[in-house]
């Protein structure tokens, strides 16, 4: 049984990454952030607050891993409200644990997010880094609504990268942080398919022992 932990910042390309590198396996994939993004949601379909810990820690343990579906929780307020319930250390322990539970799948699992290599799957055979700077990853994030018909403003996309994260890095529990044995790969100067081949130079290499 073998897990590939995939960690980064916002907008750094974790999830096309993991996705791809899951087919390349044959291995399940979880994109944590969706966990987060449907507790999220919960509350705010049911009008719940977004800042009382048992509340949003009782959705979060109710929570279906097999509903989850990108399309409907990439509403910018949808991230935003995830990061804010994401600081709370019990809605955590609840969604670490379906996160560990699907980590056991066979034949073995990809699982992306920010706190994969350093609290959910520390045991993992290969961890990863995915990261790029704040700059690049506005530009991606922005021309990524463009390209969807929506309208943007660079600027207020990239404060919002840098305020996520400020949050996601400065939280007490969990915070977004490259585990110790991470294998680190800057994605600024990288196409997709260059990020990927990287990363499958290093599974591979690490797979192989
Ligand atoms: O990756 P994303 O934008 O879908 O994640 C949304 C929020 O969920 C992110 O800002 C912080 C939180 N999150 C987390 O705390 N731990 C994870 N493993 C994944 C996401």
């Amino acid at each position: 049984m073998t897990t590939i932990a995939i960690d980064g910042p916002a907008a750094a390309g974790k999830g096309t990454l993991s996705r791809r590198i899951a087919e390349e396996y044959g291995f399940h994939h979880l994109d944590t952030g969706l966990t987060y993004r449907a507790t999220a949601k919960a509350l705010l379909d049911r009008g719940l607050p977004l800042d009382d810990e048992a509340v949003a820690a009782n959705v979060a343990r109710t929570l279906d891993l097999g509903g989850l579906d990108r399309s409907v929780l990439s509403a910018h307020e949808i991230g935003e409200a995830a990061s804010k319930i994401a600081i709370m250390p019990a809605v955590r322990r609840a969604l670490v644990e379906a996160q560990r539970e699907f980590a056991g799948r066979k034949p073995g699992t990809v699982l992306d997010g920010r706190d994969i290599g350093t609290v959910v799957c520390p045991d993992a055979a290969v961890k990863l880094y995915v990261t790029a700077s704040a700059d690049v990853r506005a530009r991606r994030r922005y021309n990524e609504i463009v390209a969807n018909g929506g309208m943007a403003d660079y600027d207020a996309v990239y404060k919002d990268v840098r305020r996520r994260d400020e949050r996601d890095m400065g939280r007490a529990d969990s915070p977004l942080r490259p585990a110790d044995n991470a294998h680190l790969l800057d994605t600024s100067e990288m196409s997709i398919e260059a990020a990927f081949s990287a990363a499958k130079s290093i599974i591979d290499a690490v797979l192989k022992h």
